[in-house]
């Protein structure tokens, strides 16, 4: 085999246009090398962001090659343009032994309509296709289905990785089983909880996810973040599993520039509820430290804004002392375990944010599927 074409997930968060966190980088690097000691040419392609089909130099991962090279310690060619463009299929052809950076994948529209058309375009020069974009999975596109059909394909370790393990956490027996949930948006988190409901013993809320609970369970929730659309939603789960849901018993809460903690009875009309309070941290300890299993998705509270990251980086230092199975995902969970330097107090952190929530919903990942068909 002489080139291949290695799909990654390298949609990093990027400040002022350097990599601000690099964990999916990281990631990557095991089957880089594995191919590099193979001695094949290797074209990494990746999305980033969401340019919406066209060019756009905030979304360009130009800097990530230099990234990728020094995690390599040998030269990645950063590819500008389109990927499957003219310049593309000049740099696949130039140099068979090369490694290969192209740019963002959603800069051509057929990335995300699954077109055939640019799977052959990036399928160019190449004899052999590897999955190991474990994030993207949950996405139909080109990159990840059509793809699939045009060159002989696999799955690489990372992605073998993750599906391991989010299948350990389904099937272990340990007991009690415990999600923690966090986040915004109902939308993301509803089927999930719907799902896993049933099989679970404790779930925990946190994020303006929470306050759509307490609204739902009849509190004040003040001037707080809510989602009132789906407080019907929210008071069915509440009644169907009182027990195993926990809502925060206090909260912080910011009102006329003051933080104070509150009981969640005592929420005022002009506070906004921005975090977990201490005191529910501390009831929740011993019931996490117990858990045979957790997965763990979503920040606790405003976490980009200290101090209201106080509530996630409690949970998240109290998971790192878990002796049962622990498995986090989501960008600012992943993000407060690594600012802890915990990577190694969990059993698995998964790069996948949508698509590790949609492996455990039950739900099939079209690029999975497609893998699968193989
Ligand atoms: C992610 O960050 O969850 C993946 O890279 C997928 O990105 P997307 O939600 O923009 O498709």
């Amino acid at each position: 085999m002489r080139r291949v074409l290695v799909r990654v997930d390298f949609n990093v968060p990027l400040t002022d246009g350097q990599v601000a966190d690099d964990f999916r980088i990281q990631a990557a690097l095991p089957t880089v090398r594995a191919l590099l000691e193979r001695k094949v040419g290797i074209t990494l392609i990746s999305h980033l962001g969401r340019p919406a089909g066209r060019p756009h130099g905030a979304f360009s991962l130009q800097p990530l090659a230099e990234v990728v090279s020094r995690h390599l310690g040998q030269p990645v060619t950063f590819v500008p343009g389109v990927p499957g463009d003219s310049t593309y299929r000049q740099a696949v052809s130039a140099d068979p032994g090369a490694v290969l950076l192209a740019e963002n994948l959603r800069f051509d529209p057929g990335e995300e309509t699954n077109d055939p058309d640019f799977a052959i375009r990036l399928a160019f020069g190449h004899d052999g296709f590897v999955q190991d974009a474990f994030g993207t999975l949950h996405r139909a596109h080109a990159s990840t289905v059509a793809i699939t059909r045009l060159l002989p394909a696999c799955a690489g370790p990372l992605v073998a990785a993750e599906v391991r393990a989010l299948d350990l956490l389904l099937s272990d027996p340990r007991r009690p089983f415990g999600l923690a949930v966090g986040g915004a948006k109902m939308k993301d988190k509803l089927p999930l909880l719907r799902r896993l409901l049933p099989e679970v013993n404790t779930v925990f809320l946190g994020g303006a996810l929470a306050n759509t609970f307490l609204a739902a369970s009849g509190l004040a929730v003040g001037s707080s973040l809510y989602e009132p659309a789906e407080l019907d939603s929210a008071a069915a789960l509440l009644e169907s599993w009182p027990e195993v849901i926990h809502l925060p018993d206090t909260v912080v809460v910011e009102a006329a520039g003051q933080v104070d903690e509150v009981a969640v009875t005592e929420v005022s009309a002009d506070a906004r509820i921005m975090d977990v309070g201490e005191r529910t941290l501390q009831a929740w300890r011993p019931i996490v430290l117990g858990l045979g299993r957790l997965f763990w998705n979503g920040p606790m509270g405003l976490y980009e804004r200290p101090p209201f990251d106080h509530g996630t980086a409690t949970l998240a230092r109290t998971i790192g002392e878990m002796t049962g199975m622990s498995v986090v995902g989501g960008g600012d969970s992943l993000a407060a375990i690594r600012r802890l330097g915990l990577e190694g107090a969990v059993s698995h952190l998964s790069t996948g944010g949508g698509a590790s929530l949609t492996y455990l919903e039950g739900e099939i990942l079209p690029g999975l599927q497609a893998l699968e068909e193989r």
